[in-house]
């Protein structure tokens, strides 16, 4: 098993207001008390100050910004170490029908962030989808490796693909010290509802019939964000300069059975949904092989019973509907991976979140305002 060989002790999370960005914010928060954070994100519709709110001031900063923008990487990347990049458009069906901001976050994005990270010298990881190697046929038995050639299906996927090729580039050329990894589905807390698991659930919740594309038999390799985190992080740490780490936790499963199952444990008919036409381009089976990052770095991942992972993350049970949906803002906010998001909970669902400055001068504050009239304090840095 592989030592850690780099030891990070100030990064820049971007994308750390998104679901799996957000995550792992929460995972270095929890498991490295010696890190801090520096989240930047431009809080595009699925970002959510709220995903990090609570955890302690000391230990991660705030910054809204543009991954675009140099003038403001210039400004943030001096002392950081390392750069751990989230930040996409990241849903395929926006994609299909409006591509053009896919171009600028997720690749000329990824391109501006190479150069900061060429300039300043630091380290950076890319957080990639194993969505870039299209598909697989639902009766083959083969999974995505690292030798895997691309062939991405959607505009997501591709800019996807383009910036990882950026990145492979700027290493060779340039002789960055990158590394990339290439995830398969998520599922986990404060995933934004136009994703399919917190979709159906909402619509449960709300009382409407969930839809199910085509025939259902779609295959997604689903993994829990710890997992996905504690990943990535290994990687970070101990992996080898240069090279692509698959990450997956062999959670095949076709989206009619994960339906059904969601359906089932909140007590619901398993066939009280509804049937809606495909999307083009609709990719059939991706199933990834983890074999590299298993044996190369010892990486196990958590979270592997796909059911208990649901219910962990505070899918409801039967009638009773005692979910975690936060208010105005529906995110699934999880049971609790320490204590930090426990606190975020008890608080209850957000109302709104106001703005003030803050008392000792340290720029302006973000309080999000609790259902229960609880608030917890946010410190921000506008650039
Ligand atoms: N969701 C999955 O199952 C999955 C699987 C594998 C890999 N990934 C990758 O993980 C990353 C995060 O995905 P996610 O599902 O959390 O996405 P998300 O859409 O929930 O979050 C994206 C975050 O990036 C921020 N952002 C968008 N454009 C920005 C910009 N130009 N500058 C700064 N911030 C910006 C948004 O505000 C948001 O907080 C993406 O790179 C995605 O390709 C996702």
């Amino acid at each position: 098993m592989a030592e850690e060989t780099f030891t990070p002790k100030n990064i820049i999370v971007t994308g750390g207001c998104g679901f799996i960005g957000s995550n792992f914010v929460h995972y270095v928060v929890d498991h490295h008390p010696d890190v801090h954070v520096t989240v930047l994100d431009a809080l595009t519709y699925p970002g959510n100050i709220e995903n990090i709110a609570g955890l302690p001031e000391d230990r991660v900063e705030f910054v809204h910004g543009n991954i675009c923008d140099a003038e403001l990487l210039d400004k943030i990347v001096p002392g950081h170490d390392a750069i751990v990049h989230y930040a996409a458009e990241s849903h395929n069906d926006n994609s299909i029908a409006h591509p053009e901001p896919f171009l600028k976050t997720n690749v000329e994005g990824t391109f501006r962030l190479l150069e900061a990270v060429r300039k300043y010298g630091i380290r950076y990881h890319h957080v990639s989808t194993d969505e870039v190697y299209g598909d697989l046929a639902l009766d083959d038995p083969a999974k995505f490796t690292e030798r895997t050639p691309y062939h991405p299906s959607s505009p997501y996927s591709s800019t996807k693909a383009a910036s990882d090729m950026l990145v492979r580039a700027w290493t060779r050329t340039y002789g960055l010290r990158t590394t990339i990894s290439n995830c398969s589905n998520n599922y986990g807390p404060y995933q934004h509802v136009e994703k399919f698991i917190p979709r159906q659930i909402t619509n449960i919740l709300e009382g409407e019939r969930p839809k199910l594309y085509g025939r259902g038999e779609n295959v997604r390799d689903w993994i829990h964000t710890e997992a996905h985190s504690s990943g990535v992080w290994t990687i970070l740490t101990k992996g080898r300069i240069g090279e692509t780490y698959l990450i997956g936790a062999d959670g095949e499963k076709n989206n009619i059975t994960v339906l059904r199952m969601i359906l089932k444990m909140m007590g619901q008919d398993e066939n009280a949904f509804d049937w809606v036409k495909d999307r083009p381009g609709h990719d059939r089976r991706y199933a990834i092989d983890s074999t590299k990052l298993r044996t190369e770095l010892g990486w196990t991942p958590t979270h592997t019973d796909f059911e208990s992972g649901l219910k962990a993350h505070g899918i409801p049970e039967g009638s009773g509907a005692d979910h975690q949906v936060v208010h105005g803002q529906p995110r699934l906010v999880g049971a609790g991976q320490g204590r930090h998001r426990s606190q975020v909970q008890a608080a209850g669902p957000v109302r709104h979140i106001r703005e003030r400055s803050h008392p000792k001068g340290r720029g302006p504050m973000m309080i999000p305002i609790y259902g229960k009239g609880f608030t917890r304090v946010w410190i921000s840095r506008r650039i």
